[in-house]
Order: C-alpha cells, then sequence, then structure tokens
C-alpha cells in the first residue's frame, strides 16, 4: 500500500518507518527542511531504541522516503497519517492549528478516495473538524478516521510492531476495511484491533493518559504519606501491585510525571470537560499533585544544607524525562534546575541521551559532563533525576571521590536504603521511611 505521513517527529517517524517494515511504500512528510534533509541522508533525528536499524533498512531497501512537498508526498497515497503535534494551547486546550491547517491544504491536492487517518492526540470531535477542513476545497469522496497512537517513547518501535490494541474510529465501511488490511500484520498474535465510533476513539486515547498519570499521582500520595507515617512506600507498591485488579505497573512513585503527552493531555481533557459543563474533579488533582511532586526534592535538599543554597554545586544524573529517549519536554530535571539556579547554586549534569536537547534550551548555564563520574566532581550533593540502568549499579567508590559531601537525593528510588547507609551516605529518596533514611 502506498502510505503517507504528514508529520515526522517522535510518533510520525516510527509510524512511518513500522509501516514500511511490513512492505508498504511510505512517505513521510515535514516542514522542517532541515529536518527531512538529515532524514533523506540516513541521519535518524530522534533516539529510540531499534528504531535506526528499521529506518536505515527500509530506507536503502526504498520503501521509506522523506520530502518537505506535501504533494510530491501524498502523490498515490491510499492512507495519509496526520501526526502533527497538538500542543496546549493559552487556555490549555489541545491547539489544533496543525492539524487543521494540513487538512485544508489536502482539500486543495486531494484528487480520489483516501483515507484520512488523525494519529495525534486530539479532542473529541476533531474528526468532524478534520472533515470539514478538507471539505472546504475537496467534493471528492474521502473519510476521516481516529487512530490515536498508544506507544510509549524509549519502547516505541515494540510498541508499534506488538501493540496491546489498536483503536480504530471510523463510522465507514469502507475505511475500516482499508485500516483492518493495513494493520493485520501488526495483531496477528491476536490482540485486538477495536473498531468503534470517531468520538469514543479519540477520548479513548485520553482516558487511557489520563488515568496512567492518575495512577503515578495516586502512587506519589501515597509516597508522601509515607513519609509522614514511617512506612515504605516500595511494600505498598509490592502489596497492592500483586493484586490484579490493580496490576504491577505505573506504581512507581517518583517525582512526577512529564514527557510530550501526560501534562498536556491530562490538562486538555480537563479543558475539554469543562467545555461541555463538566467538572473533572479527579484530574485537577492528578495535576496539582503532579506539579507539587516535581520539586518533592528541593525542601529534602534545603533542609540538608540549612536553607541556602547559594553558591553549593549540584550533580544531576539524568535530564530525560524518562529513561531510554532524549525527550526533555515537561523533564521534571529541568524544574531541579530552574530552582537550583534560582536558589543560587550551579549544577553539572549528565544523561546518555538528552544532553544535546537541553543544551538547546539552558545552554550555558549549566554543564554538561562526558560520563557520570565526571558531573560529580566538585559537587556537594548527587540527584537523580531519571532511572537510566546505568544508574542502577554505580561504582559508590567513584561517587565518594567526587563528591564533596557523601549525600544523594534519589527522584527514582534506585537504591536499597539499608545498602546505601551502610555506605554512610546521607540518602534521601521519595516515600521510603524517614527512620531508614539516615
Ligand atoms: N511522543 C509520544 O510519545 C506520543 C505518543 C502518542 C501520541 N502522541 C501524539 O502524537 C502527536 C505528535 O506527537 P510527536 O511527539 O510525534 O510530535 P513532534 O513534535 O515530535 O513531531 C511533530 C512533527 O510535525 C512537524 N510539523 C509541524 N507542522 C507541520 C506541517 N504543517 N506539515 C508537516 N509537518 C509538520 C514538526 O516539524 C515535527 O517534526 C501529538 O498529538 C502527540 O500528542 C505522541
Amino acid at each position: 500500500m502506498k502510505i503517507a505521513v504528514v508529520g515526522t517527529g517522535y510518533v510520525g517517524l516510527v509510524t512511518g518507518t513500522c509501516f514500511a517494515e511490513t512492505g508498504n511504500q511510505v512517505s513521510c512528510i515535514d516542514i522542517d527542511k532541515a529536518k527531512v534533509d538529515k532524514l533523506s541522508n540516513g541521519q535518524i533525528t530522534i533516539y529510540e531504541p531499534g528504531l535506526e536499524k528499521l529506518f536505515l533498512r527500509n530506507q536503502k531497501e526504498g520503501r521509506l522516503s522523506f520530502t518537505t512537498n506535501l504533494a510530491e508526498g501524498i502523490k498515490d497515497a491510499v492512507i495519509i497519517f496526520l501526526a502533527l503535534p497538538t500542543p496546549p494551547g493559552e487556555d490549555g486546550s489541545a491547539d489544533l492549528k496543525y492539524v487543521l491547517g494540513v487538512a485544508r491544504d489536502l482539500g486543495k491536492i486531494l484528487t480520489s478516495y483516501t483515507v484520512l487517518v488523525d494519529k495525534s492526540t486530539v479532542p473529541v470531535g476533531t474528526a468532524e473538524k478534520v472533515h470539514a477542513a478538507v471539505a472546504e476545497n475537496y467534493k471528492g469522496e474521502f473519510d476521516v478516521v481516529s487512530n490515536p497512537e498508544f506507544l510509549r517513547e524509549g519502547v516505541a518501535v515494540e510498541d508499534f510492531m506488538k501493540p496491546d490494541r489498536v483503536v480504530i474510529g471510523t463510522q465507514s465501511e469502507r475505511a475500516r476495511n482499508v485500516m483492518k488490511e493495513l494493520y493485520a500484520p501488526f495483531v496477528r498474535s491476536g490482540n485486538p484491533l477495536i473498531f468503534m465510533d470517531e468520538r469514543s476513539a479519540e477520548l479513548t486515547k485520553y482516558a487511557a493518559n489520563s488515568f496512567l498519570a492518575t495512577k503515578i499521582s495516586f502512587m506519589n500520595e501515597v509516597a508522601q504519606l509515607c513519609e509522614k507515617l514511617g512506612a515504605d512506600v516500595d511494600m505498598i507498591r509490592r502489596g497492592i501491585g500483586s493484586d490484579e485488579r490493580i496490576g504491577k505497573r505505573f506504581l512507581f512513585p517518583g517525582i512526577g510525571y512529564g514527557g510530550s503527552c501526560f501534562p498536556k493531555d491530562v490538562q486538555a481533557l480537563v479543558k475539554s470537560s469543562h467545555e461541555v459543563g463538566y467538572d473533572f474533579q479527579i484530574l485537577n488533582a492528578v495535576m496539582e499533585i503532579n506539579e507539587k511532586q516535581k520539586l518533592h526534592l528541593l525542601p529534602k535538599i534545603k533542609n540538608y544544607f540549612k536553607g541556602d543554597l547559594k553558591g553549593k554545586h549540584f550533580a544531576i544524573w539524568g535530564l530525560a524525562f524518562k529513561p531510554n529517549t532524549d525527550d526533555i519536554r515537561e523533564a521534571p530535571a529541568l524544574y531541579i534546575i530552574d530552582a537550583l539556579l534560582a536558589a543560587g547554586a550551579t549544577v553539572s549534569t549528565f544523561d546518555p541521551e538528552a544532553m544535546p536537547n537541553v543544551r538547546g534550551i539552558l545552554g550555558d548555564k549549566i554543564t554538561y559532563a562526558e560520563n557520570q563520574y565526571d558531573a560529580l566532581t566538585g559537587a556537594d550533593a548527587l540527584i537523580i533525576a531519571t532511572e537510566w540502568n546505568e544508574f542502577r549499579q554505580p561504582d559508590f567508590l567513584r561517587i565518594v571521590t567526587g563528591l564533596k559531601q557523601k549525600a544523594i537525593f534519589d527522584g527514582r528510588n534506585l537504591f536499597d536504603v539499608e545498602a546505601i547507609k551502610n555506605l554512610g551516605f546521607h540518602y534521601e529518596s521519595i516515600g521510603r521511611t524517614a527512620a531508614t533514611q539516615n
């Protein structure tokens, strides 16, 4: 099948590459010329495990190409995916200007029946708006399908190739058949293709992300309570996670959720609810808890340094919003850095993948180390903000040698409290009993 993907960011590049991998002819379109040039020259633009190999192979075999020209990219395409940004507008609702702008442009150049697919996360009613935007100029037949994407950055290829489920919102039999054929190779092991109407599909994506964000904020509240009551959140997590109704995943407390999806999607669902006169109360709490949680380590750090961080120097391990990605959108580490700099401290950092992106926004305000141990040199304490695997079993002797004081503030609960206490560290983490923290 000939497929076009408009928008070649995280979702677009993974979508395009994975559809090429199953033998389709895929053309990816983006307005960012530098990005398209890089991709056309065989250089991958994001860090995503497993993606580069597929990207290079499919490009080499002529199934995956890149262009800035929309008309050229969509030529002969049976399906056009829209994988465009839907950032929060000023009032928190999803800004549809990219999606509707491209829909209008498509209306001017479509020539035959095409299935247009919203892969972006979009509010309920967007499929109808896209339909109307295309129809302003195109009077031929076409369908608009909602096919929200559930991939997780860091395991995006695996999620895309072997999805738990594929949600497809359409009431058109013709579009349904096209989508069924396209996704057949991805659901061979029996995971479902779930067909529904467009509005339900759009809301399914927001409900999924909001539920997961709720789970995280819930555990972060349990962690807060643990600190006050002298309980251990790791034990609670194991105690409740083994109940099938609750499940083991997404029960890890930390310094809040970030990334390009949860913060904006929770906010957008609250806003959409508001617009129809519904106050989605639980999500207001989820957002408020998350805002506080991002800076949960700060009072602990201030307390340790007797309220004065001026002139102190901190090493931060981890900048990406989660491991195995270079994505720093809404990353808790950035909030911690801002707070430390505002308090007069200095910061050196290490992240295996995300440093170029952080340098792009913070420049020389902080320093960037060659490796995790170099970041420690002369620091008064170590702060851990992302749970990259390589931080889990570090060389503690090198940590002691690098740091001026044996103090670790761990936002991801990487170390065993007892073991690290025995090494003589002042160690504070999230929701693990005050009694065992010193
Ligand atoms: N990143 C994720 O993990 C993830 C997961 C599921 C869903 N989503 C949703 O998918 C959508 C895309 O997210 P993303 O993370 O891939 O965004 P992104 O910012 O990484 O990529 C968007 C791309 O669209 C391009 N673009 C903007 N305007 C364009 C235009 N007029 N024509 C062509 N290209 C244009 C940009 O240059 C950019 O490369 C969002 O709605 C997001 O909420 C993201």
